[in-house]
């Protein structure tokens, strides 16, 4: 099957997914790869026009992964506006659009054999998340397998992902280059995310904090603060007199292992998780000991 808008081929199977794919490959033509879970923003779409940059033709998976949620999470509830997305899609350069049921993607239910993240899976969101990065790792490996693309690139504000995606291709020897683009977010320094759609007016307002914390960390270590324990209080003490935020987490970490680091260096990774009323916001700052001109405003900066 193979439905179409008057811009871009829609794949919704695995066989017009191989059909188009022989098309686009034809010429020996470089293959970019964005995977996504659609309700598509400014983050996913920036990362559409990086690869349109890179490849010579760029596909944009769309795909609500059932196998990364864990329960009573919001897999029902995820924003999901297939003809939205196809046509965002288009319009930053993206050449296909592959959209699979769920019985296309896991034709015999869901799979025995999964990608185990090993112990960089446990650590961070993994903590508060069991099975997640298990069922991430799994999905993109069969969107690898299914498109077989030379570049996927994947957005800094999910760290650990990166990191654990980086690693399955080393380790697996999956042959795909990885990009990892910076973070793109609101005027105020909120991360864009499919997510923040679930935030009344009033949470967004304070959602704000959030990012506002990672930059006085930051800052912190620019002064010379080396201590992450008291890098991890001061991103406590900002969020702790807001009401509507409760923090997960926050932890400095080696950006490599993912490993906790009792001292802050250059290149420290400071990665927090908090609840905005029942929404869950993620962030990460790589500490540095100069300031830069800030790419996008926010926390990660040119550096994602
Ligand atoms: P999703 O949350 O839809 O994100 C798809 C890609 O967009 C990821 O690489 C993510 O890091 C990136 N992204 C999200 N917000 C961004 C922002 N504000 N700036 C830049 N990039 C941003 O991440 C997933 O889906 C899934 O786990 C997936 C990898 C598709 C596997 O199911």
């Amino acid at each position: 099957m193979r439905a179409a808008t008057s811009s871009l081929p829609v794949a919704r199977t695995r066989e017009a997914l191989a059909t188009e794919l022989r098309a686009l490959r034809r010429s020996g033509a470089t293959l970019g790869l964005v995977p996504t879970m659609g309700s598509l923003h400014p983050g996913h779409l920036s990362l559409v026009q990086r690869a349109a940059e890179l490849a010579d033709a760029t596909v944009v998976s769309v795909f609500v992964n059932r196998l990364q949620f864990g329960a009573g999470e919001d897999f029902n509830a995820y924003p999901r506006d297939l003809a939205r997305d196809v046509e965002l899609a288009a319009a930053h350069g993206a050449h296909l659009v592959f959209a699979p049921a769920e019985r296309e993607m896991y034709p015999a239910g869901e799979p025995r054999v999964r990608v185990d993240p090993g112990p960089m899976g446990d650590v961070l969101c993994g903590r508060h998340r069991p099975g997640h990065f298990r069922g991430v790792l799994t999905v993109v490996a069969k969107l690898f397998g299914l498109v077989r693309p030379d570049l996927a690139v994947l957005g800094r504000k999910d760290f650990q992902q990166c990191i654990l995606i980086e690693r399955m291709i080393r380790d697996l020897d999956l042959g795909v280059r990885l990009v990892v683009a910076p973070t793109v977010r609101d005027p105020d320094g909120l991360a864009l995310s499919s997510r923040n759609g679930y935030l009344s007016p009033a949470e967004r307002r304070e959602a704000a904090r959030f990012p506002e914390a990672f930059l006085a960390a930051r800052h912190a270590f620019r002064r010379g603060e080396r201590d992450a324990g008291a890098l991890v209080r001061l991103v406590d003490t900002m969020l702790a007199p807001r009401p509507a935020l409760r923090l997960q987490y926050a932890e400095c970490v080696d950006p490599a292992t993912l490993a906790p680091v009792a001292r802050a260096r250059a290149g420290t990774v400071l990665a927090a998780a908090a609840f905005c009323g029942r929404t869950r916001l993620i962030d990460n700052i790589v500490l540095e000991a100069t300031a830069e001109a800030p790419a996008c405003g926010g926390p990660s900066g040119s550096g994602g």
